[in-house]
């Protein structure tokens, strides 16, 4: 008999966080340069966290003060639960809602929010998505507005194919924290989910939609941290 979805999605949620523990996703080198640029940016501050899972990534960015207003968005229920036990401390105005990234951005109001964050959930979109996620990026920030990405990146000129073999080919024989059992989760994950494009076409998707400064905050193999400003 096969599990519920809560079962299903504490199992997979629990495997993300000894991810994030054993900083596989290198989390930790991530966090401290977009640190840095939110230190640039003391606000108070209107942010949009798109894909935001439970949240605990971006708490840790954030100084109390420092927002006026979080709205996240998450295909995930049970991740939005998390996320607004971890946003308490806040204390400001926390809109959490269950949709695709792509709704929530078009029923966003234009030239609202200083920061567009949305940290390893693009690349579950197709090219055509993306495009539309930094236009309507660009129309929800203010004109020295931020987008900020986290999310993994193929290699220039590698293709789908070679990036999913070579990630799980890191998957099984470096990320030995993980069970043999969470390690085959992962891997299918990967294989299902994963379609992350070269850093260049996303800087030019990014162009397209009216970014100007594109800028690599981080690198670590396929996990990149980039800005995009107007
Ligand atoms: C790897 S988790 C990252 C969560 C969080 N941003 C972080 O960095 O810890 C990816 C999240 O993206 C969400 N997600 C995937 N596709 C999405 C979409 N099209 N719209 C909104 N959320 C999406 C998933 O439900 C999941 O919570």
């Amino acid at each position: 008999m096969s599990a519920d979805p809560i079962t299903i999605f504490r199992k997979t949620w629990g495997t993300y966080q000894k991810v994030i523990s054993h900083n596989l996703m290198f989390h930790r080198e991530i966090t401290t340069a977009v640190a840095k640029l939110f230190e640039s940016r003391p606000g108070p501050l209107h942010l949009i966290d798109l894909g935001c899972g439970d949240a605990s990534h971006i708490s840790k960015l954030l100084r109390p003060g420092q927002l006026s207003e979080y709205c996240g968005c998450d295909l995930s229920e049970f991740a939005l639960d998390e996320a607004r036990k971890n946003l308490e401390p806040f204390g400001v105005a926390i809109n959490l809602c269950c949709k695709d990234m792509l709704s929530a951005l078009r029923e966003a109001p234009a030239n609202h929010y200083e920061i567009v964050y949305s940290s390893y959930a693009l690349h579950h979109l197709p090219v055509e998505g993306k495009q539309t996620v930094f236009t309507e990026c660009r129309r929800a920030l203010r004109d020295n507005g931020v987008l900020i990405l986290v999310d993994v990146m193929r290699n220039e000129a590698q293709e789908r194919q070679e990036y999913l073999y070579s990630y799980n080919k890191t998957v099984r024989t470096q990320w030995e924290a993980l069970t043999p059992d969470e390690r085959n989760q992962v891997q299918e994950h990967i294989r299902s989910c994963d379609f992350p494009e070269p850093a260049s076409t996303l800087e030019q998707l990014a162009r397209n939609a009216g970014f100007t400064k594109c800028r690599r905050l981080e690198k670590q193999t396929w996990h990149e941290a980039w800005c995009y400003e107007t």
